[in-house]
């Protein structure tokens, strides 16, 4: 856990020089005004009306903020709307019928171009199919699918009908699968025959066969079938071809539901502290609205523009970035298939080069790796379309921070890297792109109307430039509202930390820890469960990581805590290296070295390992907590939610040479 250090205090904080946004930039942003802050802070929670005008309501609300059951807060919760309407149907009337709205890029090169009328077309339909299946409002379905364009037109033809989604990333497991659809008492699944993982064809039905076959309840299941020839299947009891379900229902119109603002929108499951995966709730009128309005006010999205969040619609920046947000401001989302280096390195480049990309939305762990394969890639292509940049899903330290800047945004594009949860359901922390000054290594201060902290164990908000615990002081629109395994375990993961609730008084706790500058910037140190103790002192893993992926040649690192007699734990490093660095000791030395200057022996790794790869997720985090075991000669845990596994065993056997 994270203290507050002397020997912390006195440290350089680990961000670059900072830059202005580019004037070309400021003069077209959708938010220029700095006096935006104090109007949000003087006006608040009145201010995030400005984020529910951007939406169509069908009753508008009276009340923003009621506050009187917390934390169980209620934002607009007497307006009513409809998400798919919002997110479709109104920029129909709006006239722009034949305006581009998904952009599908597949794996294999095909292309797919939905118009705002197609959407309309396909969500109406498939909202008929699904009622006729006896999907009832409130009813959960489970969308178990690639990034194929299927997936967000199931889960709007869900919105349109009241009925919550529950999407489960189409890379986990069967037993994933199950573990989720039976926590959310789901009897409707929407699947596929499979998909292409690198060439080949993957099958993920049967995954979905087996999930089914290990749930008590009946499963009535949707089969998209992606593959054709590829990968015939046969469809069995309670299974329904979703082309055939399209045909069916051809031409049918089905009224979008009016929603309570409170009524749940989708579940999406997340990893917790106890290894049950947490079913974050989120509802329509809050999450739609924060959703929105942080697409147009830190991402800086215009109906005009062609906007690529390269997520995936699995996760909650998919759900929030690639489908919610830029619907609502009805712009047109580029949607991508498949990876970064398939076929070749020049992918994404190529892609947005090809669809003129005005804003490109990215993870640290994809900006690591670009840098690795060197900036030859995109130098092949014009990427002189694009406007702005933007970072999410782990912390970025400046070295990539400048090459994203420099290299893709030809220093022309601001860069928001932006700090937020599935529980806060959209972007909290960011700097506001068209306003505010960008610090390399630092996401940035709280957005307007948000009320992040950091603080001490004691719940008391440290002094600028130390370290603590990531908090949130105020309620915000798109809050996880509970979670769908009970209110108790809700305050537990969350409130029990930092709240008194006698005096009612409440603090939302992330489980990040972060430290805060004079002028209130914040940078995200990690997990607290990311920190290690070297000699009674405390460090953070990835303040050390940042240390060496600031050396030249070194790719990616993380760095973990291995258990030794004499210090308590030791700082034990793994590091890939750029193409055409050897692993010699020129690069062992300036990491050392490096890691000196920027926090001081104490944080002097005892070993550095290098290896070609680290072990990711599927999602792109590194699995520090297996490189951890690995260090500390443990017995390995489950491997199963790895995407590269066979590196364990490479970085075991190096280790056994030695
Ligand atoms: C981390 C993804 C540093 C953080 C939207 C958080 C970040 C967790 C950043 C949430 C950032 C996300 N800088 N760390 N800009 N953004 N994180 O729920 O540890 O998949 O708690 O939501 O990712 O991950 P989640």
């Amino acid at each position: 856990m994270v203290d507050r250090n002397e020997w912390e205090r006195d440290r350089p904080v680990l961000t670059g020089s900072p830059r202005r946004p580019p004037p070309s930039f400021v003069e077209q942003a959708n938010v220029t005004d700095p006096g935006i802050y104090d109007e949000f802070e003087e006006n608040w929670p009145e201010c995030w009306e400005r984020a529910a005008d951007l939406l169509s309501w069908d009753q508008s609300y009276e009340t923003v903020l009621r506050e009187e059951d917390a934390p169980f807060y209620q934002w607009f919760p007497d307006g009513k709307l409809n998400a798919a309407k919002n997110c479709v149907d109104r920029h129909l009337e709006s006239g722009r019928k034949t305006h581009t709205a998904i952009r599908w890029e597949g794996k294999h090169g095909e292309r797919q171009t939905y118009t705002y009328r197609d959407l309309y077309v396909a969500i109406n339909e498939f909202a008929a199919a699904l009622r006729a299946l006896g999907v009832e409002e409130d009813d959960v379905v489970t969308i178990y699918l690639p990034m194929i364009p299927e997936l967000p037109i199931a889960m709007l033809s869900c919105a349109r009908i009241g009925a919550p989604h529950n999407v489960v990333f189409a890379g986990l497991s069967a037993d994933a699968l199950a573990t989720r659809m039976d926590a959310a008492d789901s009897e409707y699944l929407v699947t596929c025959d499979g998909y292409y993982r690198r060439g080949d064809a993957f099958n993920q039905k049967s995954k979905a066969d087996n999930a089914r076959l290990k749930l008590e309840q009946d499963v009535s299941t949707v089969v998209v079938d992606r593959l054709g020839d590829d990968l015939p299947h046969v469809l069995g009891d309670d299974e329904c071809d979703y082309h055939e379900l399209r045909e069916t229902f051809a031409g049918e119109l089905v009224d979008p539901v009016p929603r309570d603002a409170e009524d749940m929108l989708f579940v999406m499951y997340t990893s917790g502290t106890t290894g049950e995966p947490k079913g974050v709730v989120h509802t329509t009128g809050g999450y739609l609205a924060h959703a929105t309005w942080t697409s147009h006010a830190v991402l800086d999205v215009k109906p005009e523009d062609t906007y690529w969040c390269a997520a995936d619609i699995g996760w909650i920046t998919g759900h929030s970035y690639i489908v919610y947000g830029p619907l609502a401001l009805g712009t047109t989302t580029v949607m991508y298939e498949g990876t970064p280096d398939y076929p070749d390195r020049d992918r994404l480049w190529e892609i947005v080069d090809r669809n003129a990309v005005d804003i490109f939305y990215t993870a640290p762990t994809a900006i690591r790796a670009f840098m690795k394969w060197g900036s030859e890639y995109p130098a092949g292509y014009d990427l002189s379309s694009l406007r702005l940049l933007g970072t999410v899903g782990e912390p970025i330290s400046p070295r990539p921070w400048n090459w994203y800047y420099e290299h893709i945004g030809n220093e022309t594009c601001p860069v928001v890297d932006t700090w937020w949860q599935t529980e806060t359901g959209a972007v909290t922390v960011s700097t506001l792109p068209g306003v505010s000054e960008m610090k390399p290594g630092a996401a940035g201060p709280s957005l307007p109307g948000m009320d992040v902290r950091v603080v001490d164990s004691s719940g008391t908000e440290v002094d600028p430039g130390d370290s603590g615990y990531l908090t949130i002081a105020r309620p915000w629109p798109g809050m996880v509202r509970t979670l769908y395994d009970g209110d108790e375990r809700f305050r537990a993961e969350y409130w029990d930390q930092f709240s008194d609730p006698e005096s009612d008084d409440w603090h939302y706790f992330s489980g990040d820890a972060a430290r805060i500058d004079e002028d209130g910037y914040i940078t995200v140190l990690g997990r607290v469960d990311d920190v290690i103790n070297v000699s009674g002192r405390r460090l953070s893993t990835t303040e050390v990581e940042s240390a060496i992926t600031g050396v030249a040649g070194v790719a990616e690192a993380a760095v973990v805590g291995r258990s030794s007699e004499t210090n308590g734990t030791d700082v034990y490093a793994y590091v890939s290296t750029e193409g055409g660095y050897d692993d010699g000791t020129a690069v062992r030395e300036a990491i050392i070295d490096n890691i000196e200057t920027a926090i001081g022996p104490i944080a002097r790794p005892t070993k550095v390992q290098f290896t070609p790869e680290l072990p990711k997720t599927r999602s792109g985090k590194i699995m520090r907590r297996l490189l951890e075991d690995v260090a500390n000669g443990e017995e390995l845990g489950d491997t199963s939610a790895l995407r590269n596994p066979e590196i364990i065993g490479e970085i075991q056997a190096e280790l056994d040479e030695e």
